[in-house]
């Protein structure tokens, strides 16, 4: 087929990148779109696999403005979308020594005093992209439920759109990544085989292998790693 054919198959779709008008053709993700459109992505993305949370993206349409949140690796672009990306939001970021700490309710609220004015809007679950039902985990943390908060909280990739859109100025993916590391260290059962293979390494079991592989030209590393044994799916 020739070119021009192809070219005429692309439809061709009117977006608004920060008001700016483009067209870019239907299938791009909003990333690969910005990309289209000569963005160079020096913050706003990381893993492009939906894992990071760096590009969380907020968007609209001219014909409906209602607010939608995305992950701009993760979101195909649609005709008349108006995007903003958020790379970053500034939320509390309070220092703390795990070690010290204890799993409850009052240890959680010394550090995140502002939990306990949630009131329960919602904002924060709407403004998920991953559909993570955040206020209910705000919720379960305030009773004290840390295995809730950490079942329900799992996903989440602190894309920070959650803190964005408070009203409170909470910052709830850092509340439960607090929750985790205590339910993690604290309430889970000891992980024996870790323990195990922590003291093979702090042994030095391992050290002539790693000398060896650092040692190795990066090519046969390459190859070292394309043949490396993954687990089957
Ligand atoms: S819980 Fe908050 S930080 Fe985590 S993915 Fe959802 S919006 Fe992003
Ligand atoms: S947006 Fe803030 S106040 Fe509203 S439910 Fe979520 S954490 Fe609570
Ligand atoms: S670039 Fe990492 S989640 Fe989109």
């Amino acid at each position: 087929m020739a070119e021009a054919e192809v070219a005429e198959k692309v439809r061709m779709l009117d977006i608004y990148i920060m008001e700016k008008h483009y067209q870019v053709p239907e299938g791009l993700t909003i990333q690969t779109a910005l990309e289209y459109c000569g963005y160079r992505l020096i913050r706003g993305c990381g893993c492009r696999g939906g894992s990071c949370g760096a590009c969380a993206t907020v968007y609209n349409f001219t014909h409906d403005p209602t607010l939608r949140y995305g992950l701009a690796c993760q979101t195909a672009v649609e005709l008349d979308m108006c995007v903003v990306q958020i790379p970053c939001f500034p939320t509390a970021k309070p220092i703390y020594d795990i070690k010290k700490l204890r799993p409850t309710v009052d240890q959680v609220l010394g550090i995140y005093p502002d939990l306990a004015t949630c009131f329960g809007c919602n904002n924060c679950t709407q403004s998920c992209p991953q559909d993570i039902e955040v206020m209910d985990f705000m919720s379960a943390a305030l009773r004290g439920d840390f295995p809730a908060v950490t079942a329900e909280s799992f996903e989440c990739v602190m894309c920070g759109m959650c803190a964005a859109r408070c009203p409170q100025g909470l910052s709830p993916y850092n509340i439960a990544m607090l929750i985790r590391r205590l339910h993690g260290r604290y309430l889970l059962p000891k992980s024996k085989h870790l323990e195990e293979k922590v003291k093979e390494i702090e042994e030095g079991k391992y050290d002539a292998e790693y000398e060896k592989l650092r040692s190795t030209p990066m090519e046969e590393l390459r190859h070292i790693y394309d043949e490396r044994w993954i687990e089957p799916k």
